[in-house]
């Protein structure tokens, strides 16, 4: 019997961890996720909605981050070694509507790289409670 329940408690801490792995998978692992990232920052410099926030960023480093950044929340082998998102947003003045512009930007590049719809919501919604951090204005 405490066989039994020790494999059922192993079983239940393997399930975030697989879950996990296959969106890095699903993302198409580092490659995908870089070329995403990629795109995703070229859009971004060329929005005309929230592109003034990344004017004088780094395509390059920001392109490295976020990529790291995406990589190790979805359970690849990167690791992430930038700021917090408080500290790097905290002097940017973002508000929900630029969250929200952003987001929709993200989903365009997604879009376009063909990843399905529900790998992109999964994604979404790993990033989602990053809302609280890097918004500070109403
Ligand atoms: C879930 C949402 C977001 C994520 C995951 C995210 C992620 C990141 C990461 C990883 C960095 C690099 C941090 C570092 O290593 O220093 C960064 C920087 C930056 N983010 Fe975000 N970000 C988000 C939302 C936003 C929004 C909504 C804006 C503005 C509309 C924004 C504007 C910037 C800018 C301008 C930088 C560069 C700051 C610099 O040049 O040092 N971010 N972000």
């Amino acid at each position: 019997m405490k066989a039994l329940i020790a494999a059922l408690l192993c079983a239940a801490a393997l399930v975030p961890a697989r879950a996990t792995d296959n969106l890095y998978r699903d993302l198409g692992e580092t490659a995908g996720i870089t070329a995403v990232m990629g795109d995703f920052v070229d859009r971004l410099k060329a929005d005309t909605v929230i592109g003034h926030f990344f004017k004088e960023t780094s395509r390059k480093f920001l392109v490295k981050q976020l990529s790291d950044q995406v990589c190790q929340a979805t359970g690849g082998p990167c690791v992430y070694d930038g700021e917090t998102m408080k500290k790097s947003h905290e002097k940017l003045k973002i508000g929900s509507a630029d969250f929200n512009r952003l987001v929709e930007v993200l989903q365009d590049a997604m879009d376009a790289r063909q990843v399905p719809f529900a790998t992109q919501r999964a994604l979404l919604a790993r990033l989602a409670p990053m809302h609280r951090d890097v918004v500070t204005q109403p």
